[in-house]
């Protein structure tokens, strides 16, 4: 792995922002900027990351490793579904939307769907709690989903749409701008 000329000379910018020996604090935007590269982050990536940064491989992956907007495996081509299963969103159907990417996409979390156009996995809070159930796909939040909703959203995305993100009943917290 390496970055791309453009990629490398943003990561360069980047470390400059930080003191002197400080440049491991840029580690969560050269980890973002190496997976928007690959799609995911591969230990390769991971390394290079490292070396650049000057950290242990190992520091690096923890990092990787803790966020759920790292992703350590391939994702689906299309989209990386990934449901919110805390409380607000368990209490209000989440087990429901999990079903439907076990259905629709693969029985386990992570493997890719037969076409490899999508994957998914549950996370933890992802801070809309107050529109659960919820998902985020790809950079996206789509709330207060039902079963049916999530389904025809993925259906919407294998035929090549963009679904408008946002809450899916209608119902907007405040007026949308
Ligand atoms: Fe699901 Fe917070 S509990 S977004």
């Amino acid at each position: 792995f390496a970055f791309a000329p453009a990629n490398l000379e943003w990561a360069h910018e980047q470390i400059t922002k930080y003191p002197a020996g400080r440049q491991a604090s840029a580690i969560i935007p050269l980890l973002w900027r190496a997976q928007e590269q690959e799609g995911w982050l591969t230990r390769p990536a991971i390394e290079y990351v490292a070396d650049m940064l000057g950290m242990a491989y190992i520091r690096a992956l923890e990092v990787a490793s803790f966020y759920f907007m790292f992703q350590l495996q391939p994702v689906g081509s299309i989209a990386h579904i990934q449901i919110c299963g805390t409380t607000s969103c368990m209490i209000c159907g989440a087990e429901d939307l999990i079903a439907v990417c076990r259905d629709k996409i693969a029985a386990k979390p992570h493997a890719l769907s037969a076409d490899g156009k999508f994957s998914w996995e549950e996370v933890e809070c992802l801070g809309a709690c107050a529109n659960a159930p919820m998902a985020q796909i790809g950079k996206d939040y789509f709330e207060d989903l039902t079963a049916e909703k999530l389904g025809e959203l993925l259906d919407a995305l294998a035929r090549g749409e963009v679904p408008l993100a946002g809450p899916q009943n209608g119902r907007f917290a405040s007026e949308p701008k």
